[in-house]
């Protein structure tokens, strides 16, 4: 039997709250003006991008989902004219790469440090060749060459590796020379294409903390792709959804992981979602048997608004049969988000969820009466 949910007119309230107190960036790094970009695919023609606006702001770590297809590496490519945009501009610092002759263009690519999926490491060359290669093409004298190389094995944490070949290397530590070799001309921006797709979930850790290290350190702003919602999560300000070439969404994380508006943003984000075990899901009917029937509420701290809730304070409102049958509550940069759900015996149920809604700080749209719960 299907459950009876009910639905608050707030939800729509607090999302447009939420979208209109959106911060743009200060100072714009990349601006994409109405970018669009399509492939000829036999006899057909593939919108990779459909007129995209957005700016990314300096010092940021900015995020971009999407399905496999989405855009997304076309998009990033565009920023280094590794792939001109067929239509609309990007701007980096102001300069739009595509007016600029090919001596121009290369110098400001170099502002732009870039890292792969696969590394793209040179499997002959040393750890300290492949960082310093780019160096060695622009002429710069060895010495200084390796001064740099040096200070960035530091700053990845690969000491010991200068003379070690690639083959020699785990995927993580492939990665840091990945790193390193893109930082060598002191780039202001760095690219991250999948930069962690290729490693395991430890790796994938200790990666992001070097990125988000070289942030803050640095003053870097990132640009990071990726198909997985935990690692924008983990590290990212702001993110961008894409969706068949289109802008889907675009906010800061904890909003749009928080109270996603739209659908494709909501499908992504559906496997970081826990839903009702199997048991649970069986007892719930949507009418009480009678009035000893326990309710069950939905509690969804979404990051945006609320306060922690702390069980004694759930337990006044709800009473001392109260039971957490699921969920769980998370800090995402510093904001609660997770879902409670929660079984009681209600005695005013209209009253409590207003009451619930009051002591957690919360818009009502985000506590909703899933059913009741029968015994099995
Ligand atoms: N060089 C290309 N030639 C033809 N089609 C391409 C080319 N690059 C990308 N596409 C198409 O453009 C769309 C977007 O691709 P891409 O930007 O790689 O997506 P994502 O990185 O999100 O997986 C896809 O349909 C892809 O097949
Ligand atoms: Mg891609």
């Amino acid at each position: 039997m299907n459950a009876r949910v009910e639905t608050f007119p707030l939800r729509e309230a607090a999302a447009a709250a939420a979208a209109a107190t959106s911060p743009l960036p200060a100072d714009t790094v990349v601006r994409f003006e109405a970018v669009g970009r399509t492939f000829a695919s036999g006899d057909k023609t593939v919108t990779a991008l459909d007129a995209i606006s957005l700016d990314v702001g300096r010092g940021e770590i900015f995020g971009i989902i999407g399905r496999s297809g989405a855009g997304k590496s076309t998009l990033v490519r565009t920023i280094n004219h590794l792939e001109a945009p067929g239509s609309g501009r990007v701007l980096v610092n102001g300069q739009d790469l595509a007016q600029l002759d090919e001596n121009a263009l290369a110098a400001a690519r170099r502002r732009i440090g870039m890292v792969f999926q696969h590394f793209n490491l040179l499997s002959s060359k040393t750890v300290a060749q492949n960082i310093g290669l780019p160096l060695r093409i622009a002429g710069v004298p060895q010495a200084q060459i390796d001064a740099k190389v040096d200070s960035l094995l530091a700053l990845v944490g690969l000491e010991g590796k200068r003379d070690v070949y690639p083959a020699k290397l785990s995927g993580g530590q492939k990665q840091r020379v990945g790193i390193a070799r893109a930082l060598v001309h002191d780039p202001d921006l760095l690219l991250c294409d999948e930069a962690t797709s290729a490693l395991d979930p430890e790796t994938t850790q200790s990666i992001l903390a070097l990125l988000r290290d070289i942030n803050r350190r640095l003053g870097l702003t990132v640009v990071l792709i990726t198909h997985e919602m935990a690692v924008i999560r983990e590290i990212c300000d702001r993110v961008a959804v894409l969706e068949n070439g289109r802008l889907a969404e675009l906010g800061e994380v904890w909003r749009v992981f928080g109270a996603p508006q739209a659908d494709a943003t909501r499908a992504l984000l559906a496997s970081l979602v826990h839903d009702l075990p199997d048991d649970v899901q069986r007892r719930i009917v949507a009418e009480p048997a009678g009035r000893a029937t326990p309710a069950l509420l939905d509690i969804r701290l979404d990051g945006v608004s609320g306060r922690d809730p702390q069980l004694a304070q759930l337990a006044q409102v709800l009473g001392p049969e109260l039971q957490l049958v699921h969920g769980g509550v998370e800090r995402i940069q510093g904001r609660a988000q997770g879902r409670l759900v929660v079984a009681f015996q209600p005695h005013d149920l209209v009253r409590q969820v207003s009451q619930l809604a009051a002591a957690l700080a919360l818009p009502a749209a985000n506590i909703r009466l899933l059913g009741y719960l029968q015994h099995d």
